[in-house]
């Protein structure tokens, strides 16, 4: 599992092994935009302000994963403990 804190609130979440980031926010109460949650269409791409993220879409490019500044947050996870998003 690792954590994900939202810029704008502060508020940290715990993201299980079995959960999506999306899931747990949205469980939350925390709207965010998805469309096709299978890392294809790039509707919950979101900036990654700190943290390190395990990208597992197929929307963006190599350099863009390589980048580490924005990701997909219906499926991809986290390499780092935590991940601070602009959000
Ligand atoms: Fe389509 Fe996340 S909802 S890439």
């Amino acid at each position: 599992s690792f954590e994900v804190v939202l810029q704008s609130s502060g508020v940290i979440y715990q993201i299980p092994a079995e959960r999506s980031i999306v899931q747990v926010l949205e469980a939350a109460g925390v709207d965010v935009p998805v469309s096709c949650e299978q890392g294809i269409c790039g509707t919950c791409l979101t900036r990654v302000l700190s943290g390190e993220p395990d990208h597992r879409d197929m929307f963006m490019t190599d350099e863009e994963h390589a980048a580490n500044d924005q990701m997909t947050l219906c499926c991809s996870r986290s390499r780092s403990a935590r991940l601070v998003l602009d959000l």
